[in-house]
């Protein structure tokens, strides 16, 4: 049975060629630690760190690639934000379609003395903007978004939302785990201050790889501290970009994948695979839409979402379908909650999730297209179990 993975969302596979051939690179060739050494392997190592910083700057429309920090991940970043610019007695405004990656660290925060709001969103996902607004008070000091769900798909008008924190003062920092590598971003045309991305995803990078862009002008307070391999005379933390957040040897394979990764990406250019995923978004819609026991959740409208879709077929458990689709199909598909509690609630879809099929460069309409009869038998399936179970449930009330 042939394999079709639609969990791209979760981490992208498979990589490109080039990933892998840059990792073997690395080892074979690099090897060094960057800034630690003088030798020319480290010299290597250094070129190779600095070369995807500037591919990533180029990607994002960054005026200064040392504004790119590399982290592990997503998570990493958010955290690195958040921590390093709230404090006690600060006020942060977010919305209830947040992944727990900025959910749980402002609730931590929350504990130590910073005011959280979550802004309600509509029941397909969509934040409405003058509640953001009307909630922006003395003390707020950042607005977190998502660019995208990773539940609904739903896009957020970054934009627009970067021009009311602008008017208002206050910083916005945008979570681009679900869209960096796969929706266009232009950080200085949007005005974003803060953006963290995650590698491994729609950027097609190793796991454990990932960054933050901050804007010129606006400072962190680091998350860690330690060696930099820079202003080594120091006991004191560097203040200086990249220096300052980047303590510790770095994910220098990953690094070197991710660069490569971003290379090939901007060879294809972004708006190719925005609208080769857009179509494949559009093909599921149409299919699922005529499948009756589908619901569909989010916008159902490609324009307005990333590549992925949410939905549920009948009464059937999520994690039911998606062994089935594993099992029977050889399809590969996340269900549950995808780590986002507070967007299922907004859905109506908590606590059981959905079941999600999350798009990638390297899926094609035939794939959708199996996936579309694939489902076509689990809800016949799933309609003929609720009428047993029905019927059960009727024997033993009569009985
Ligand atoms: C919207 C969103 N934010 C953040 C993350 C965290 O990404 P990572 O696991 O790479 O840190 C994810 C991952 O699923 C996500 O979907």
């Amino acid at each position: 049975m042939p394999m079709i993975y639609f969990d791209n969302a979760a981490t992208s596979w498979p990589k490109p060629p080039a990933v892998r051939a840059a990792l073997d690179e690395y080892f074979g060739e690099a090897g060094g630690n960057p800034g630690r050494s003088g030798h020319r392997m480290s010299v290597a190592a250094a070129r190779i760190v600095e070369n995807a910083r500037e591919v990533l700057a180029a990607l994002f429309n960054a005026s200064d690639p040392s504004r790119i920090l590399f982290t592990h991940n997503a998570t990493h970043a958010l955290n690195l934000a958040l921590y390093g610019l709230l404090r006690p007695g600060d006020h942060v405004l977010t919305t209830s379609m947040e992944h727990n990656s900025v959910m749980r660290p402002l609730r931590h925060l929350e504990g130590l003395g910073v005011e959280v709001t979550v802004i309600a969103c509509t029941p397909d996902g969509r934040v409405d903007l003058e509640a953001v607004r009307r909630a922006i008070r003395r003390e707020t000091r950042l607005l977190v978004t998502t660019h995208a769900s990773n539940v609904a798909g739903r896009l957020n008008p970054v934009g627009d939302l970067a021009a009311l924190a602008r008017e208002a003062k206050i910083a916005h920092l945008v979570d681009a785990a679900q869209t960096a590598g796969s929706v266009p971003i232009d950080v200085r045309e949007t005005g974003v201050d803060l953006l963290a991305f995650t590698g491994h995803k729609g950027l097609l990078g190793p796991t454990g790889t990932g960054g933050l862009y901050i804007r010129d002008g606006l400072t962190l307070a680091p998350l860690l501290r330690g060696g930099t391999g820079s202003d080594s005379a120091h006991e004191t933390q560097p203040e200086f970009l990249p220096d300052a957040h980047e303590s510790g040897t770095l994910n220098l394979a990953g690094i070197a994948g991710l660069g490569a990764a971003v290379r090939f990406l901007l060879e294809i250019g972004i708006e190719a695979v925005r609208a080769r995923e857009q179509n494949l978004v559009a093909q599921f819609l149409a299919g699922a839409s005529d499948i009756s026991g589908i619901t569909l959740y989010g916008p159902k409208d490609a324009a307005l979402q990333c590549g992925l879709v949410s939905f549920n077929v009948g009464g059937a458990v999520p994690s039911e379908v998606g062994l089935i689709l594993d099992e029977s199909f050889g399809i590969m598909a996340r269900t549950g909650l995808h780590c986002a509690p507070s967007a299922h609630r907004t859905l109506g879809t908590f606590p059981t999730g959905t079941v999600r099929f999350s798009f990638g460069w390297f899926n094609t309409p035939a794939e959708v297209e199996k996936a579309l009869e694939a489902l076509r038998q689990i809800a016949v399936w799933a309609a003929r179990e609720a009428a047993v179970s029905h019927q059960e449930a009727v024997k033993t009330w009569t009985a």
